[in-house]
């Protein structure tokens, strides 16, 4: 079978779970998993459960779908996501995403954890990505294309969609919540970057840098999906403070700011 029909294949099994048809998709990044909690009639399937996902495998990062019903609207949730650097090929990193958009969703939110790299961006900030840089060295894109998913070339102009990021930072205002936006880089990992490097990635232009999304965004822009990108900025990134980085800063910081981005996301569900 190819990845078409692989995703069908998923598709379907996940349909004759669920009674009802999600209309938004939600990626959930290192340390946001709690956001599944919030879901309403919920349906849990472990990723292993379903034909053709990989199995997961970080330490602490559960790998489920979750549908049900957030803020009245039908969602379906990734809780936990597979990332290139952890040795998969780059076409199982996105295959969730593309039975998302077999599911019917048209609206993809996708979260991560980043880190900062624009001077004016401290750890606990949500940043809504613009734009991102592509440095991973592989594109989910590459090798035949199957014009059934999407065409050869996609444009990636308008990546992020606008009209949803527009409705992510006016929601943060009216609830209070301090919102930036920019350009995110997408880099392999798994180690941090150096110093050098994240100077570099500031001159090109980077506000942010983590190791997931960009893949994602791709095959899902490619599907014809509308698609938004929330970065917690969970540090600052490598030499901008004397500070080590540490996986531990990272997950603490996405904690202590779950519950504003929990709210905000459930009510940016309630308006796309
Ligand atoms: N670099 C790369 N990925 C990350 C970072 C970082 O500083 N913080 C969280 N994910």
């Amino acid at each position: 079978m190819d990845i078409y029909e692989n995703m069908i294949d998923a598709g379907e099994f996940i349909k004759s779970r669920i009674n009802l048809t999600p209309e938004t998709g939600i990626i959930l990044g290192s340390g946001l998993g709690d956001f599944a909690d919030e879901v309403d009639n919920s349906v849990v399937t472990p990723y292993d459960e379903i034909p053709h996902f990989k199995e997961v495998r970080v330490k602490g990062h559960a790998g489920n779908l979750v549908t049900g019903i957030i803020a009245e609207k039908p969602v379906a949730v990734l809780q936990g996501r597979y990332h290139f650097y952890e040795g998969h090929d780059i076409k199982d990193v996105v295959f969730p995403v593309r039975v998302l958009c077999s599911l019917g969703i048209n609206n993809l939110i996708i979260t991560n954890a980043a880190g900062g790299i624009n001077a004016a961006f401290t750890p606990g900030d949500l940043m809504v990505i613009t734009d991102h840089i592509n440095l991973m060295g592989e594109n989910p894109l590459s090798g035949d294309n199957d014009e059934r998913m999407g065409p050869r070339f996609p444009d990636m102009s308008t990546i992020y969609n606008s009209a949803m990021s527009e409705k992510i930072i006016s929601t943060a205002r009216s609830m209070s919540i301090s919102i930036k936006s920019g350009i995110y880089a997408g880099l392999r990992g798994p180690s941090y970057e150096t110093p050098a490097e994240i100077r570099m990635l500031k001159t090109i232009g980077a506000d942010s840098v983590g190791m997931s999304t960009v893949p994602e965004s791709i095959a899902a822009k490619h599907m014809g999906m509308n698609v938004a990108g929330i970065s917690c900025i969970t540090n600052f990134a490598a030499g901008i403070t004397d500070q080590p980085l540490d996986h531990k800063e990272v997950t603490e910081t996405a904690d202590r700011v779950k519950e504003d981005f929990i709210s905000l996301l459930t009510r940016v569900i309630s308006i796309i």
